[in-house]
């Protein structure tokens, strides 16, 4: 039997700039997380597939829809099976389950696919690197979100800080000190695919303005790594802030989000926005350690159905 595990993430700036190839930074979340169980099954059964949480039971092989929840699970099955050069579907039980609440900004399909690549890799004898695992799960990302920049398969496979450009080599963020976030849920399920599929019609509609919202966007990006190597917490979370400003320009926050966000600042956040696609999901509040818990009861009283507070490690060598 084998089992391997993947963390969730939240992106701290950039998020929708990053797929038109602006710069974004992500860290992993490990307070959530998937987790995929493998084991030898009786020879002649094929590869099935449990989703415990979903209730979902699945033959690989038998007909799938694309919109069938057990689809990308079984794409990410065989493109780790084509990876690995086996042709045969072997005689496997592959059993997943996760902590990361789905759609909402936090990475529980790249989280789930991570999980699952390392444990079928492991338990059929190999050891993918981070880099491999993450472009085997970009390619399940791709059914998930339709265009991803391929960030959330990035950080959640390397479970590391990083500052991320579509196409680039990842860099690995070195920070000088830890840092702490509270993350709040709005409890709104905001599937990505359907948010980046309007910003792409907004910015088809007008693409001087969102090119310039993104380029406002990648400048922040830019002065966020420096703060966070660097330390500078103050400075980061009034970028957190100007950064929310712009995805409201891009019409991807709501009511539910700009709440939370108000809540966090007014418990005294060092600054707020969304993470992720926005929409519903998810957001992030800087912290301080002493500040962290008051920040989290005051985002619980506005209405968030979850809470997580993280601390954003200095990162470890790959
Ligand atoms: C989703 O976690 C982040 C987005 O920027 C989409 C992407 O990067 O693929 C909204």
């Amino acid at each position: 039997m084998t089992t391997a595990y993947a963390p969730g993430k939240v992106i701290l700036f950039g998020e929708h700039a990053v797929v038109y190839g602006r710069p974004a930074i992500a860290v992993p979340v490990t307070q959530v997380r998937a987790c995929a169980v493998v084991e030898d099954a009786p020879s002649g059964q094929g590869s099935v597939i449990h989703a415990t949480d979903l209730n979902l039971h699945h033959h690989v092989g038998t007909p799938l829809t694309a919109d069938d929840p057990a689809y990308p699970l079984e794409a990410t099955v065989r493109h780790t099976l084509e990876w690995l050069g086996i042709e045969n579907m072997p005689d496997l039980t592959l059993t997943v389950s996760s902590t990361v609440p789905i759609a909402r900004g936090l990475g529980s399909g790249a989280a789930i696919a991570t999980a699952i690549v390392r444990a079928l890799a492991q338990h059929l004898g190999r050891s993918p690197t981070s880099r491999e695992v993450s472009n085997l799960v970009y390619q399940t990302e791709v059914i998930h979100h339709g265009t991803p920049s391929g960030i959330d398969n990035t950080v959640v496979a390397l479970e590391q800080p990083v500052y991320f450009v579509k196409g680039e080599p990842v860099q690995i963020l070195r920070l000088e000190q830890p840092f702490w976030v509270v993350v709040g849920d709005t409890g709104i399920a905001s599937p990505t695919k359907i948010v980046v599929g309007d910003v792409r019609r907004g910015w088809q509609k007008d693409r001087d303005r969102y090119e310039a919202l993104f380029d406002h966007i990648a400048a922040i990006v830019l002065r966020a790594r420096e703060a966070m190597v660097a330390g500078d917490t103050t400075r980061l979370g009034s970028l957190m802030d100007e950064n929310q400003g712009l995805l409201d320009a891009l019409a991807v926050s709501s009511p539910e989000l700009e709440r939370l966000i108000s809540a966090a600042r007014e418990a005294g956040a060092m600054g707020a926005k969304l993470c992720g696609a926005g929409r519903g999901g998810n957001m992030i509040a800087l912290a301080t350690p002493q500040k962290a818990q008051d920040i989290a009861a005051s985002l619980r009283e506005a209405g968030a159905v979850n809470v997580i507070i993280s601390e954003v490690k200095p990162s470890q060598p790959v």
